[in-house]
């Protein structure tokens, strides 16, 4: 049959799901593998703390963003107060350093676009990556761990291309092809843009633009709320819906006797853990009649931002 293009998926994709899943599962990192990466970043922060007691270790790439496989690196990065012409310097005396604390394979790229030192460690089997004051990739490594987080066919999308990636030959970017940044970037946008969305888009700043409440109306609108429209007997308040949920959906209704979820508020990520679990029947009173003396003076006390904060 002649392959070609086609707008319409086979009928029967969804029998690969299974399959698919488990080479993502089959490329999660260990437990041991995470351990032996940790024992190499402490030697490795010895070392840097003996040469610049005041330096800062940060990890970066796919060791601390959620999308390192079982394959991947160790990048690192040291946050040193110099000038930027100081940089190929202090990975020299750093590649020198290591050297003498037994790391094998030790070598400065200082000519990169990043300069690195790189290692292979014979002992962890590792090999890792040492820049310098790379900010910007800390920072990047922060916002994929973020991505990764908010649906998980982001990291199983992300890992399986990366791996088909590798095995293609189409990751190694001193050859033309991309690195393995890329293609995670490359995956959340896709995600971005599904429909419906599978991702948001973390960054867009003016996100909440066509509001133009101001903070008085804002603090005045968030005590009103909690004064006199949250509805307790009912309600949870969840940030990972965005929104409220049933109290019975949750299974937090109160029964007599029982003094917990009088104010509901799941945590995001350990959605059992209700936040207001420490609120009993007195304190609930407390809270609300709080809630209410705030709402009252920002309607209409003539000084409110001296009364709201008077001291109990
Ligand atoms: N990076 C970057 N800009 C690039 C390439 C990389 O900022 N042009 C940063 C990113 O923080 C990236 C990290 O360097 O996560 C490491 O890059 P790379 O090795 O390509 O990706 P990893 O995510 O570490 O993937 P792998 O599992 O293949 O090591
Ligand atoms: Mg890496």
């Amino acid at each position: 049959t002649q392959r070609r293009w086609c707008e319409e998926i086979r009928h029967d994709i969804d029998t690969f799901t299974p399959g698919l899943l488990s080479i993502y599962e089959s490329l999660k990192p260990s437990e041991e593998h995470k351990a032996k990466q940790r024992q190499l970043i402490d030697s490795l922060a010895k070392c840097v703390r003996r040469e610049w007691p005041n330096a800062q270790l940060h990890l970066y790439g796919s060791c601390a963003n959620s999308f390192g496989t079982c394959h991947s690196d160790v990048d690192v990065c040291l946050e040193i107060d110099i000038a930027a012409d100081g940089i190929a310097e202090v990975l020299l005396t750093l590649a020198e350093a290591l050297r003498k604390d037994g790391f094998d394979n030790v070598e400065a790229i200082t000519s990169a676009r990043v300069p690195i030192v790189r290692m292979a460690d014979s002992g962890s089997g590792f090999s890792c990556d040492i820049c310098i004051n790379n900010l910007f990739a800390v920072a990047n490594t922060k916002l994929l761990k973020d991505y990764a987080q908010i649906d998980e066919r982001c990291p199983q999308l992300s890992f399986i291309v990366k791996h088909w990636a590798k095995l293609r030959g189409v990751n190694e970017t001193y050859h033309g092809t991309l690195s393995s940044y890329a293609y995670v970037l490359m995956c959340i946008s896709f995600l971005q843009q599904r429909e419906p969305k599978i991702l948001p888009c973390l960054q867009l700043q003016d996100f909440g633009a066509e509001n133009k409440e101001s903070i008085a109306k804002l603090l005045w609108a968030f005590f009103h709320y909690w004064a006199f429209h949250h509805d307790y007997r009912n309600d949870v308040i969840s940030v990972r819906m965005g929104n409220t949920i049933s109290k019975q959906e949750k299974n937090w209704t109160t029964r007599v006797g029982n003094d917990r979820h009088l104010i509901c508020i799941e945590d995001p990520f350990e959605t059992s853990h209700d936040l207001g679990r420490v609120v009993d029947r007195q304190t609930i009173r407390f809270l609300r009649e709080e809630f209410e003396r705030a709402a009252t003076i920002l309607q209409y006390d003539d000084d409110p931002c001296v009364a709201l904060f008077e001291p109990f």
